[in-house]
């Protein structure tokens, strides 16, 4: 009796550790590489793991390179009750891009989007003031208020395609095609001397949410990781 409870107890293990073995995702150093999204589907995407439950400031820094002129999500990060928790979306008009904290969109415009030219991004906000900030290749946007409320919830963050709920219902017109590198969250606002440098390539404080140099995620579909090239 006893050796067939020990016998079960091993089974049971060692299933438990080959699934979990299965869904963890080593966290893996990414500085010189880069996530290239070269087709069009409404299936191809990456998910960005993190613990985070609750966040009551989010500053989201990433480099990209694209050619599409319609509307796209540039970073989606969901809750089970927010599919638009912290979200950073290109508008088909050129030179609008809204920033949507828990579901509440903001449109900031006449920054300067361009295609084919390496971007940097970065998008602040903080419960305290409930201000929203965004930086297009380090020039601050104007300041607007995107509520006071913490994100909270099980967090999953979604590079190209646009959530429109929580993992899923992903739509081929709005999904990103290009390249992605240096993804870093933090969640306190970065101060605009670390954006300026973040934006320069200089010295920055890595992302304590998402660290590109050691991040976890799953690619799904034809995302593929290359070199970083020079211009990048
Ligand atoms: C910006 O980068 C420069 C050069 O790497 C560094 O000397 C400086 O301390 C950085 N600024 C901040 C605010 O970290």
């Amino acid at each position: 009796m006893c050796r067939t409870t020990g016998f079960k107890m091993a089974l049971v293990y060692i299933l438990f550790s080959l699934i979990l073995g299965m869904s963890t995702a080593l966290p893996q150093d990414m500085s010189g590489k880069m996530l290239v999204f070269p087709q069009e589907t409404n299936t191809d995407h990456v998910r960005l793991t993190t613990s985070r439950q609750d966040l009551g400031a989010v500053t989201v820094c990433m480099r990209y390179f694209t050619d599409l002129t319609r509307s796209f999500t540039l970073f989606g990060l969901a809750t089970p009750s927010h599919n638009n928790a912290f979200h950073i979306f290109k508008m088909p008009v050129s030179h609008e891009i809204n920033v949507d904290i828990r579901n509440f969109p903001m449109t900031f415009r006449g920054q300067d989007y361009q295609i084919n030219k390496w971007q940097s991004l970065c998008g602040t906000w903080e419960s305290g003031s409930g201000l929203v900030q965004l930086w297009l290749d380090g020039k601050p946007s104007a300041m607007k208020l995107g509520g006071n409320l913490h994100i909270s919830g099980t967090i999953l963050i979604v590079l190209g395609q646009d959530q429109d709920s929580y993992g899923g219902s992903f739509d081929k017109a709005r999904c990103f095609t290009g390249m992605i590198t240096d993804v870093h969250m933090w969640d306190y606002i970065l101060s605009p001397h670390h954006i300026d440098n973040y934006s320069q390539k200089f010295n920055f404080p890595t992302g304590n949410v998402l660290d590109w140099n050691s991040i976890e995620f799953q690619t799904r579909g034809s995302v593929l990781i290359q070199k970083k090239q020079p211009t990048c």
